[in-house]
């Protein structure tokens, strides 16, 4: 094996910072396989050009020979995977892309790389790894009162996404525990941070408040989201890859519970300070309670002990800390927002808003 890691989806919002926090961590390689969809942007590994440990192969998961000579050529150490369709309101809309790349492509990488694999030498095969990047949305949701999602919470997933990333998390435990494939699943909470495609929450919302558009709050904006701030994602990863026991699952969480709408409340205060524009008026004031999501998950939160426990790791941002780096970053890279805000971006922008009547 090469001192070489397959990433796939490096390009999306967690792929690109763990790419990028990757090559400032370690001295090993990176090759970056990317369908370049919709969420997947080239320019955020910009600063990578001309880096001979970077390489962005384009190309689709689902495609059997694509992934075959990838990794015969490479020889990669380990596989970290994040390729996926992940947004819930868009598995509403059109589920079938979901189950093509999140549960298909899923499979095709875990079949190509148990073939990789068992051809390997005794000692490259103990050391290989496979990482499965999943979410806690495969547990469904939680009532105020209970507690945080371990990892032996049962699955229940609620919508198109998170039952396609069901799938895929059983694909990835069938492969260990049929082949011995070393796998290791992470579930993480909701990620925050640069990069992210502006039709998730915070993004969308420091854009909007930013320009004086409506803030579209779904339902009575009581829902709870558990926010994981992406640098800590990334060293969790990285941790779980050079700690983490093979065949285990780990919850990643940010410890860090809020309702919608006080994050929404907390970026319009963060807008207002970083960019006042007297105009406007204060920015809460264009919070906009529109129709909620069908089958709307009332609250997320992760219990993240276990990883704390046995690997030593711990989210190292606060909420109020990374919300204010996030709107920051917002703020000085309109170029990049620019970049993002494709036809295809405004089509879905209109097509989840314009037609979402508010009650
Ligand atoms: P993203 O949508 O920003 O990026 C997904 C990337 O995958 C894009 O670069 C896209 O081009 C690429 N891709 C899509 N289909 C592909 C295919 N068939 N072949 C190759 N590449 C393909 O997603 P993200 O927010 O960075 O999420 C990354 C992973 O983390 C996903 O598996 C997601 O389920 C999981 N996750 C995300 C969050 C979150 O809050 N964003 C939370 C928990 C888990
Ligand atoms: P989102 O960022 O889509 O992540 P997920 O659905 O995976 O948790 O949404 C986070 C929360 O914010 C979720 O409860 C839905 C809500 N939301 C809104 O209220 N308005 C919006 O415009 C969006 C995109 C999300």
């Amino acid at each position: 094996m090469k001192d070489t890691i397959l990433v796939t989806g490096g390009a999306g919002f967690i792929g690109s910072n763990f790419i990028l926090d990757w090559m400032k961590e370690t001295g090993s390689s990176v090759i970056n396989l990317d369908l370049l969809t919709y969420a997947g942007n080239p320019a955020n590994l910009s600063s990578l050009e001309g880096n001979a440990r970077y390489l962005l192969a384009a190309g689709d998961i689902c495609d059997v020979q694509r992934v075959a000579s990838l990794l015969l050529a490479d020889q990669p150490k380990a596989i970290v995977h994040f390729a996926a369709e992940s947004h819930v309101d868009r598995s509403i809309a059109s589920p079938e892309p979901f189950i093509r790349t999140n549960v298909l492509g899923t499979f095709v990488l875990l079949e190509q790389a148990l073939l990789y694999w068992s051809k390997l030498e005794e000692e490259d095969k103990a050391a290989f790894r496979f990482l499965h990047v999943s979410t806690d949305e495969v547990y469904g949701s939680l009532a105020a009162e209970d507690p945080p999602f371990s990892e032996t919470a049962a699955y229940a997933p609620n919508s198109p996404y998170a039952a396609s990333k069901a799938a895929s998390d059983h694909l990835a435990r069938a492969y260990h525990r049929t082949w011995g494939l070393p796998v290791l699943t992470t579930n993480c909470s909701n990620n925050y941070g640069p990069f992210q495609f502006p039709e998730k929450l915070i993004p969308l919302m420091i854009l909007n408040a930013l320009e004086g558009k409506p803030l579209p709050v779904y339902g009575d904006g009581g829902q709870v989201r558990d926010w994981l701030f992406v640098g800590d994602h990334c060293a969790a990863i990285r941790t779980v890859l050079e700690k983490g026991c093979v065949g285990e699952t780990y919850n990643i969480g940010g410890n860090s519970e809020r309702k919608n709408l006080d994050v929404v409340n907390a970026i319009c205060d963060l807008v207002d300070e970083m960019s006042p524009n007297a105009g406007l008026g204060p920015r809460k004031n264009l919070v906009t309670f529109v129709e909620d999501r069908p089958g709307h998950d009332r609250r997320y939160a992760i219990d993240a002990s276990k990883i704390e426990r046995e690997l030593g790791w711990r989210p190292a941002e606060g909420f109020e800390s990374g919300l204010r780096k996030t709107v920051r970053w917002y703020l000085d890279h309109p170029d990049w927002v620019e970049g993002v805000r494709t036809g295809a971006y405004l089509d879905w922008i209109r097509q989840n808003y314009t037609e979402r009547v508010t009650p």
